[in-house]
């Protein structure tokens, strides 16, 4: 398994990091336009290697994308991150022609890759590779709801003052502060609904928490979040690499699925060796469903602006 992302920025770095320490892929090349970056980023966790015991082979490339040449999967973190107060869709501007311009290149030397896009406004992005080159749309996969379906377990367990291992829960919707859907719902404690131990205020603050899950962190870091964006993207390769099947939400084209047409927006997916086996369907209640159209209205007005 070869796997190669470009942008060797803090989350790049973060994400070729858990996917090395992770011991499945052969090789990972990691690509930024910025001279020498990558390489330094790729001789500097090289040498974490005998440390963490792993046997990846990460290589680092200044824009050169022959070296890339038929990667399994790649992934695209290149772009500008927000600084605090910020919100994803005002990266649109620099980040629409970065994206653009770095699938084309990718594809061009990987013909048959998947690519997971990152660089936000990522439900934008996704929409846009998926616009702007022929692959299909098992192979373009927007990475935000496992991210934001981590941050909702570690505020869940912080709620429940329990283990996050015991806890089960998945974020839906656009990746934005105001269309990302914690499904409270159907949030489990080890089998049992997190309602049977949390009030209905204490599930909303975990909710609200939820949203702003990158904003707080951006707040507190001066720039967005790499450890769980980098770790969540790692999660998503692996479940590729191995075939496993797991279930993640993702940003992936709707074809009339959950009712949306012409749009990239986060729904639970089996992941596996082709990319998008199959986009799950979950029954929403109807306040689910009407945040769902609210948060897909969202997601559209930034697409209207590519
Ligand atoms: N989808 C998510 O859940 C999620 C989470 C965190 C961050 N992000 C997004 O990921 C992106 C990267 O964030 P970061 O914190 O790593 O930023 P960063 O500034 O640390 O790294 C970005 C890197 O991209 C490189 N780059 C810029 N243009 C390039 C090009 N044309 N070709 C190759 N490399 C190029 C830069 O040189 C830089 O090293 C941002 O857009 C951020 O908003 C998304």
């Amino acid at each position: 398994m070869k796997v190669t992302v470009v942008g060797a920025g803090a989350v790049g770095a973060s994400c070729a990091e858990y996917i090395a320490i992770k011991n499945f892929a052969s090789e990972v090349v990691l690509l930024d336009i910025k001279e020498g970056y990558a390489e330094g980023k790729a001789m500097d966790l090289m040498q974490t290697a005998s440390l963490n015991g792993f046997d990846t082979k990460i290589t680092g490339i200044t824009n050169d994308y022959s070296k890339t040449a038929n990667s399994d999967v790649c992934v695209i973190t290149s772009g500008i991150p927000r600084k605090p107060g910020m919100t994803r869709e005002e990266l649109i501007g620099i980040n629409a022609g970065i994206v653009k311009a770095v699938s084309s290149s990718l594809i061009e030397f990987s013909p048959k890759t998947i690519i997971i896009v990152v660089s936000n406004p990522m439900d934008t992005m996704a929409y846009l590779v998926h616009k702007s080159t022929s692959l299909p749309k098992n192979k373009i996969i927007g990475m935000g709801g496992a991210l934001d379906s981590a941050r909702f377990k570690y505020r869940l367990a912080e709620a429940l003052q329990g283990p996050i291992s015991d806890v089960d829960g998945m974020v839906i919707g656009g990746h934005s502060d105001t269309g990302m859907i914690p499904l409270t719902r159907l949030a489990t404690r080890n089998g049992v609904p997190v309602s049977e131990f949390l009030s209905e205020e204490k599930l909303s603050e975990v909710l609200e928490a939820t949203k702003v899950g990158g904003a707080t962190l951006t707040k507190l870091l001066g720039t967005s979040a790499w450890y769980a964006p980098g770790a969540a993207v790692s999660a998503m390769v692996q479940a590729i690499a191995c075939d496993t099947k797991k279930v993640f939400p993702c940003s992936v084209l709707l074809e009339g699925e959950y009712g949306f047409n012409d749009i990239c927006l986060g729904v639970p997916v089996v992941l596996g060796k082709n990319g998008i086996e199959e986009i799950v369907k979950i029954n929403l209640n109807d306040a689910e469903k009407a945040t769902m159209v609210e948060s897909a209205k969202g997601v559209k007005a930034v697409n209207d602006l590519l």
